[in-house]
């Protein structure tokens, strides 16, 4: 299931998050952190996700997203890897590879089970061309490239790339997430039970059946969830 995520940032919190970035003196080759199957088709740069620059966007970007009930509906996480940020220029691409399964928390060494990848562009599409991020599932390619501030998230099992950039500077915020339901298709039923329900509460359709779905929601996540 792939869903895009409007308005994850506000225009305040974009400007900040970029600036901080653009001004970074700490960017370093891409590869720093890719495994042995990304390693020769990883062209870009990143910045070290401990370092005092990506500690300062984190602060802005992990509460956006903990505010954001698409996100959280979507998601269902349990553990956020701490963010990234990344950036290719002209010339530079990332192609097809399957995400670690494993990533190792910097902080605590933690090992934390990569579900869903998200990436959150940070610059808008008519600032460069090339750059798409595509994902590939059971229904095809989906050529993925969203306003600044808005997000992508995917599932982590799945063939991607970036296509090379021909003009421009395209900067993002990517992460995984541990989510509390590991299988994908049942993420995707409570995704769509969750949004059902949703509408549902701004009607007066009967109550009883509402509160019996919504026990049927959170009795399935019981059910299927891991901590
Ligand atoms: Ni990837």
């Amino acid at each position: 299931m792939l869903v895009c995520i409007p308005n994850v940032l506000d225009a305040a919190q974009l400007v900040s998050v970029r600036e901080r970035l653009d001004r970074a003196n700490a960017w370093v080759d891409g590869r720093v952190t890719a495994g042995y199957q990304g390693a020769p088709v990883k062209f870009n740069q990143q910045i070290d996700e401990l370092s005092e620059v990506a500690v300062s966007c984190q602060r802005i970007v992990v509460p956006a997203l903990e505010r954001n009930p698409l996100f959280i509906s979507a998601v269902l996480p349990n553990v956020i890897y701490p963010l990234m940020f990344n950036r290719y220029s002209e010339g530079m691409t990332f192609g097809a590879h399957v995400d670690g399964s494993v990533r190792i928390s910097p902080h605590d060494g933690r090992k934390i089970r990569t579900d869903v990848s998200a990436t959150l562009f940070l610059t808008n599409p008519e600032d460069y061309d090339g750059g798409e991020l595509q994902v590939e599932d059971t229904y095809g390619r989906h050529s993925v490239k969203l306003a600044a501030g808005d997000m992508v998230v995917y599932p982590a099992t799945s063939v991607h790339n970036v296509t090379p950039i021909t003009r421009g500077v395209r900067t993002s915020c990517f992460f995984w997430v541990q989510s509390l339901i590991r299988d994908d298709q049942q993420r995707a039923l409570l995704y769509e039970m969750d949004g059902a329900i949703q509408r549902l509460n701004q009607t007066n359709a009967d109550q009883t059946a509402r509160r019996s779905l919504i026990g049927c929601y959170h009795n399935l996540v019981r059910q299927w969830s891991e901590t």
